[in-house]
């Protein structure tokens, strides 16, 4: 078992782990982050996408289900379920995903949604095009893709309209708050060994 120390969606968790463990595996079953869903487990799908940061600290998308979780030591993480803002005030691609029905079955839509934000964190502008390259190594079997183009072109534009980037907050202290609201114990079903850590 080797000891990692990740940082995802703003709570510490300090955990042992076997080399061979997935990323995403340990967000589900060790850590009970459930949004984030195994579609393949081959890298094919990309329903496992989620945001960690790179040696200079960026967030960029990585499908989880290709990243051991001894790589992740050190790292942030966002999924699904950190991306709403303060109040669980819906990420504008989330909003978007919403109001332009951009999904059918929904179980792609974890992973489609991460993807649109690490697009356009990179590209706030994308054309159509930008956005079907962009969202290509995630793969929808529902909606034909035409609305969830449509979303992330409108969450690009709601976006710049409102000055900001699609890069998700830093959550706060009371998002953490929010995230453990008994105050930092492990969740119902997290290990014990799986303690969440408040980042100081
Ligand atoms: S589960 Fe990771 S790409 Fe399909
Ligand atoms: S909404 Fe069903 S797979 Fe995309």
């Amino acid at each position: 078992m080797t000891r990692i120390s990740v940082t995802v969606d703003g709570v510490r968790y300090d955990d042992d782990v076997e080399p061979r463990t997935l990323l995403v595996h340990h967000l589900r079953e060790q850590l009970g982050k459930v949004g984030t869903v195994v579609g393949c487990d081959t890298s094919n799908c990309g329903a496992c996408t989620v945001l960690m940061s790179d040696p200079d600290g960026r967030l960029v998308g990585v499908k989880s289900c290709s990243v051991l979780a001894v790589q992740a030591d050190g790292r942030e993480i966002t999924t699904i379920e950190g991306l709403a803002g303060p109040g669980n005030t819906l990420h504008p691609v989330q909003r978007a995903f919403h109001e332009r029905h951009a999904l059918q079955c929904g179980f792609c839509t974890p992973g489609m949604i991460m993807a649109a934000v690490d697009l356009l964190s990179e590209n706030p502008d994308p054309t159509d095009d930008e956005i079907r390259e962009g969202l290509e190594g995630n793969l929808c079997r529902c909606t034909g893709y035409q609305n969830i183009v449509r979303a992330v072109r409108d969450a690009a534009a709601a976006a710049r309209e409102a000055g900001t980037s699609a890069e998700p907050e830093p959550p706060t202290v009371e998002a953490v708050d929010a995230a453990t609201p008994d105050g930092g114990l492990p969740s119902e079903g997290t290990p014990d060994e799986a303690v969440p850590q408040p980042v100081p």
